[in-house]
């Protein structure tokens, strides 16, 4: 499952909803690796209110609980501001807050964590350079959004992320089943992550297996800043979907 921002953290203290979230993640730990919604390690890196966080020992609590959650079913208030340039100071601190959210996610029982770099400019170079230094350091796995289907867009990741890497190499972006399945067969990745089709289909994995249809997402809730559990946890699974 790709990363997905869900909004449902407390606003102010950036607590995890434990009962939303688990229930959340719970439905979908038949996905081969779930990767959450984007976490901030310091309350200067948030991106959107509702977001949440892993500084905070209250908010690493609530994250331990959806992590035993999910863990289960596989056993069996910052105000945003404009951006601006870090300063020196503020950059060995962020390298120290990564850190720390690091530890916190051992602590939690996180399986692993993904450490998130947005980039846009000489990709073939710099992803080069990434993927060299990430395999040289022995990395899991690189997690990449690139749409193939655009031809505008020349394709790197596999080219450039995959040809340097002896990890695993996900694909992401506008995938379906047979065009997930085809980008394996050619090679081009080792695995492919969702993100809409898993924000509305909980069985995506299922439905997949069986041919189903899939539900179709609410992109009005996706970011749920006052909507609670409304479009999370309330699309029809696929035995409910059948019997209407
Ligand atoms: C509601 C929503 C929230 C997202 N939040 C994040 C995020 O927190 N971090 C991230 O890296 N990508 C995020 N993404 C991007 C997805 O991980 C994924 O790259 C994107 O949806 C494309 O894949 P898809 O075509 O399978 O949906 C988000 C996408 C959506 C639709």
């Amino acid at each position: 499952m790709a990363p997905c921002t869900r909004c449902r953290a407390d606003p102010v203290t950036r607590v995890p909803n434990v009962e939303l979230m688990s229930r959340y993640y719970s439905e979908r730990s038949e996905f081969g690796m779930i990767l959450t919604e984007a976490t901030s390690v310091n309350a200067m890196g948030v991106g959107y209110p509702g977001t949440p966080g892993i500084w905070s020992d209250e908010q690493t609590k609530a994250w331990s609980s959806i992590v035993d959650a999910v863990h289960e079913q596989v056993r069996p208030q910052v105000e945003l501001g404009a951006p601006r340039a870090l300063t020196l100071e503020e950059i060995a601190q962020t390298v120290e807050d990564y850190r720390i959210g690091a530890e916190n996610a051992k602590k939690a029982s996180f399986d692993g964590i993904e450490v998130h770099e947005y980039g846009d400019s000489d990709m073939k170079m710099v992803y080069t350079h990434v993927a060299q230094e990430l395999e040289r350091r022995n990395i899991a796995f690189i997690f990449a959004r690139e749409n193939w289907l655009d031809e505008n867009i020349p394709e790197i990741g596999p080219s450039v992320i995959k040809a340097n890497l002896s990890g695993v190499f996900i694909a992401n972006e506008k995938f379906n089943l047979e065009t997930g399945e085809k980008a394996i067969q050619d090679g081009k990745a080792d695995a492919i992550g969702y993100g809409i089709p898993a924000i509305s289909n909980a069985d995506l994995v299922k439905r997949y297996m069986v041919g189903a249809e899939l539900n179709k997402p609410n992109f009005a809730l996706f970011m749920g800043y006052d909507v609670g559990n409304e479009g999370l946890n309330d699309y029809p699974l696929l035995l409910t979907a059948e019997a209407h």
